[in-house]
């Protein structure tokens, strides 16, 4: 267990989200516990660096798989109390080989490097709000964090928490949730199934949560600000939902956990011949100028895996093999990376043709 020394109880700030510096940490596994049939919680001691950090932010790690080290971003599912200390939460994704690595293969006692934290998908600046909170899957993560950190600060905040799972054997957290609904009386819980299995006694929502489950769960839904994380097309199924039951757009916040770049695809005007030519391996692509990399490859259905968005985590690096790029990054490179060619997709743009490797 950490020691107290390295407890740090953020504040409610007066406005906006304030920026920790994103620091570059090494982590050691120290803990791995199962918690449904396919998502683990991994406990690390960060041995090197200091974690400071809000609820709902997230940290990167760089996973050193036999086919090369790659960078995945995690948010933070422990309160964000310790600086020496964390726990994430990861579902091994049907066809992720980085998670299911983690699972697998990581071990306790191992020890990997990272950077921490980012994001600003927090309640950190609004203080004293009624809220709701929607978690669906591995997204339940932010949620956890942001009451296990009400929670430890004996907030007597109104929050209605949503989660939305497959079966029950998906619901995560529900001894822990439980204990702290005794604790936090002005706490309201609902689970949401979209597909009970056969034979396993429920009683509760089933489906995916509409109006007439928001109104029964949540009443004054309309009043609230609300965060919602979860697959691409359970956010914007929740955000239609609450905009018909009269919460304004910009109440309603959202994380996605690997489908930013997706929105690219609607943005992103269509490429007439004046394009910029990548080549990634035997494969080109025409993509946008002046547009950044990973947003214009999405575009064009090459996914670069992203974190932050802006240039602080390192998770969508690429090697630059050829060409001149224009590279605007906030500390997600180390120098000795960028002399050895490294790019962040996120926030560069191709000035010539380019070539990258993965
Ligand atoms: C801010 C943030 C917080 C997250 N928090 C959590 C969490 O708490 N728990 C959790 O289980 N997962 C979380 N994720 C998702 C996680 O980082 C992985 O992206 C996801 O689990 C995919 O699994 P994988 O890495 O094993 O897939 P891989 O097999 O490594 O990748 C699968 C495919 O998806 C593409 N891909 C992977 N990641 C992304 C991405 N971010 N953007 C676009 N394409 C991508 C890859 O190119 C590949 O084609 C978070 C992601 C983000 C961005
Ligand atoms: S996605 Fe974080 S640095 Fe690019």
């Amino acid at each position: 267990m950490a020691v107290a020394t390295d407890m740090i109880v953020p504040a409610f700030p007066k406005a906006g989200i304030p920026r920790h510096p994103v620091e570059r940490l090494t982590v050691k596994l120290k803990a791995k516990r199962r918690e449904t049939p396919d998502t683990m919680s991994f406990a690390f001691d960060v041995v090197d660096g200091s974690l400071r950090q809000y609820p709902g932010q997230a940290v990167s790690l760089d996973l050193p798989m036999p086919q090369g080290t790659v960078t995945r971003t995690f948010t933070v599912a422990s309160a964000p109390n310790l600086t020496n200390w964390f726990e994430l939460t990861i579902k091994a994704a049907p066809d992720g080989y980085a998670t299911r690595w983690m699972q697998d293969a990581l071990a306790v006692g191992d020890e990997i490097t990272g950077r921490g934290a980012f994001g600003t998908f927090s309640i950190i600046s609004h203080p004293n709000t009624p809220l709701l909170l929607i978690g669906g899957g591995s997204g339940f993560t932010p949620m956890m964090s942001t009451l296990r950190w009400l929670s430890e600060r004996s907030e007597a905040a109104d929050v209605v928490l949503i989660q939305a799972a497959r079966s029950k054997q998906d619901l995560l957290f529900q001894e822990e949730l439980d204990q702290i609904a005794t604790q936090m009386p002005t706490l309201k819980l609902f689970n949401v199934l979209s597909a009970p299995k056969k034979g396993e006694a429920w009683s509760g929502y089933r489906g995916r949560p509409d109006r007439a489950m928001i109104r029964a769960m949540v009443p004054d839904a309309h009043r609230r600000l609300t965060l919602c994380c979860g697959p691409v097309g359970f956010m914007d199924h929740m955000g239609k939902v609450l905009r018909a039951e009269g919460l304004d757009r910009a109440r309603f916040l959202t994380e996605s956990f690997g489908h930013k770049m997706a929105l690219s695809q609607d943005v992103i005007p269509p490429i007439k011949g004046d394009g910029i030519t990548v080549s990634i391996g035997a494969q080109t692509y025409d993509v946008a100028p002046d547009v950044p990399l990973s947003a214009s490859l999405a575009a064009v259905g090459k996914r670069i895996p992203t974190g932050c968005g802006e240039g602080q985590c390192g998770t969508c690096r690429v090697r630059l093999l050829e060409g001149e790029v224009e590279m605007n990054h906030q500390g997600g490179l180390s120098q000795q990376e960028q002399d050895q060619g490294y790019i962040l997709a996120c926030c560069t743009r191709p000035k010539t043709a380019i070539k990258i490797g993965m």
